[in-house]
């Protein structure tokens, strides 16, 4: 049955990232003025279809915000509505399913169609709805870039100009000082942003939870280079690295919600470690949300863009269910399962590995 589409509706749902505005604009712009739609823009996330929030987005609301960060919806990682905070039973929380009563404020703001901008997480409370019958189309979003079923994912880019260019700017401090200097980067468990930084950056020892590493081959790593009169280093640790014994290292545990742990400072522990048994001075930054605000790269803003043009084009199409996707240079899409069925993880014998591994740079494996 085909669904006569008068007025769609955006959400962005996660962790923020660079070019959240260049898909509104590129949803807006191209709904509106292409299509003679009308459009809603939900704000923060699924928590603005649960409270029923949401703002008309006309043209003047997305001129100018191409080359801004953020997004100008909000945002949340918080707010599922499968299953959201209902009340407390002594001093716990009761989750409950309230995704009919989301679903019908869909309906309250006329909403025929639904894009939803976001990462594992939304694109997996996405296919939900699509299952209770909301016309869904999913774009891929995380500076991570671990979704599978998209070559990458806009946001990613950034993050790693970010990261790259607190590498160059620490290799001089570095060099000045005769130190081993740690950046810790974002990713969670997933090692893309270490991995390209460190080797766009020219790292010499790149630390990723794909790989296990050993205190040893990163003392030799730095002892060999100190032996060729390098006198300094640069180790580039995704936070989701994991500890010769196997554990991870977090800035805070959230006892009922594990999906909300927060990762950061393996970095610290790796570097005193370092410290101590390479007899070296080392010095820990960690990059933080540094990596996930300021401007979107161009690719970002492109990519963001013709994310954007694909799931209005999704929708027209009745394609419901799909998100759109980066195959070889091409805007395509995929279902919407497939794209959150598994996490993308670095390879280790992966091409980009190889190369890392053939111009010197360690792996501490
Ligand atoms: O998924 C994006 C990301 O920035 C991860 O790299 C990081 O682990 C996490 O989100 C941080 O989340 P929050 O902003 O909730 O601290």
């Amino acid at each position: 049955m085909s669904t006569k589409i008068r007025r769609i509706g955006i959400l962005t749902g996660g962790g923020d990232c660079p070019g959240l505005n260049a898909v509104i604009r590129a949803v807006a712009k191209t709904a509106i003025h292409h299509y003679g739609l009308e459009v809603v823009g939900i704000m923060d996330g699924f928590g603005g279809m649960i409270k029923n929030k949401s703002m008309i987005l006309q043209d003047h609301h997305v001129s100018g915000i191409l080359h801004r960060g953020g997004t100008i919806l909000g945002t949340t990682n918080r707010d599922n509505p499968f299953r959201y905070p209902v009340g407390q039973e002594n001093e716990k929380t009761i989750w409950g399913d309230v995704s009919d009563h989301a679903i019908a404020n869909l309906a309250k703001m006329g909403i025929d169609a639904l894009v939803v901008v976001g990462g594992d997480g939304s694109l997996s409370i996405a296919y939900e709805l699509f299952q209770k019958g909301v016309p869904v189309v999913g774009i891929p979003k995380t500076i991570d870039n671990d979704l599978s079923a998209t070559d990458l994912t806009f946001g990613f880019d950034t993050a790693l100009t970010t990261a790259t260019e607190a590498i160059d700017k620490l290799h001089t401090t570095a060099e000045s000082h005769h130190r081993v200097m740690l950046l810790e980067v974002m990713g969670r468990n997933a090692g893309w942003i270490a991995l390209h930084s460190g080797t766009a950056g020219g790292g010499d020892v790149i630390l990723i939870p794909e790989i296990p590493f050993t205190y040893e081959a990163i003392c030799r790593k730095i002892a060999e280079r100190r032996q060729r009169g390098k006198k300094f280093s640069i180790v580039v640790v995704a936070e989701g690295a994991k500890l010769p014994d196997g554990k991870l290292v977090y800035q805070e545990k959230v006892p009922d919600n594990p999906h909300h742990d927060k990762l950061g400072g393996v970095a610290n522990v790796i570097g005193s470690t370092i410290q101590q048994q390479c007899q070296v001075e080392t010095r820990v930054t960690i990059l933080g949300h540094l990596q996930r605000g300021g401007t979107p790269t161009p690719f970002d803003r492109i990519l963001g863009t013709r994310f954007g043009v694909k799931a209005v084009k999704l929708i027209m199409e009745q394609q419901f269910g799909s998100m759109a996707c980066l195959c070889r240079n091409e805007i395509l899409s995929v279902p919407l399962n497939e794209a959150v069925k598994e996490q993308k993880l670095v390879r280790p014998d992966s091409e980009l590995v190889q190369a890392a591994k053939a111009v010197g740079i360690s792996f501490g494996d």
